[in-house]
């Protein structure tokens, strides 16, 4: 059967000042995953019926943190809008910690309700829940392999969907960075899952 790859971008400048949202490139850490990541996903490419190798499409964001980490991988390739990084809103640029001292409310907000929690001028989970619809549709109509560059709160929300993972607990699903999800569907139509850690 085909298979399912999901996978947060490089560690990314951004990730090591623990900023929220942003545009930023790769940190040194996240370039090594972005060379690794061309080998890691040739070596688990199936083989159809008649021998042939899967092909294989890459999606990614439209923000640069994913278009490099996909940079290496020399299939065809599609940027989604759909798939970038939840909208952070006048939180875009701060640290966790910024927030709760400059907005202790909209901390306490979210902390209450992590799905439904809207950043101002932001999108909510749910937000990212809806917008991602298409993808999900595009991606069970797929007959090819597909491997999915994107962002924690994204693939949070694709994992939950694929996974059968309760709403209330999407907003927490762990979703390490450097680590491709190789998702492979089941007859029971469910999902077998493999995770290949890159660090
Ligand atoms: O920059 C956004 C984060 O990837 C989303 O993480 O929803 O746990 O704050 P969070």
């Amino acid at each position: 059967p085909r298979k399912i790859w999901l996978t947060r971008h490089g560690e990314s400048q951004f990730n090591t000042l623990g900023k929220i949202g942003g545009n930023s490139t790769l940190s040194p850490r996240g370039e090594m995953y972005a060379q690794l990541l061309p080998d890691i996903l040739a070596s688990r490419i199936p083989r159809t019926g008649d021998g042939k190798p899967y092909p294989v499409a890459v999606w990614t964001s439209t923000l640069q943190r994913t278009i490099i980490t996909a940079s290496g991988l020399h299939y065809p390739k599609v940027q989604w809008k759909a798939l970038d990084e939840i909208q952070a809103g006048t939180c875009d640029g701060l640290t966790y910690e910024q927030v709760k001292e400059q907005m202790p409310h909209e901390y306490e907000l979210r902390k209450q309700d992590k799905l439904r929690y809207r950043y101002p001028s932001g999108e909510s989970y749910m937000d990212v829940i809806q917008r991602l619809e298409p993808v999900v549709t595009e991606v069970e109509r797929e007959k090819e392999c597909v491997c999915i560059v994107s962002h924690q709160a994204v693939l949070r929300a694709l994992y939950g969907y694929f996974m059968n993972q309760p709403l209330d607990s999407v907003p927490s699903i762990d979703i390490p960075l450097h680590t491709v999800m190789e998702l492979t569907p089941k007859a029971d139509g469910t999902m077998a899952e493999t995770r290949f850690i890159v660090d």
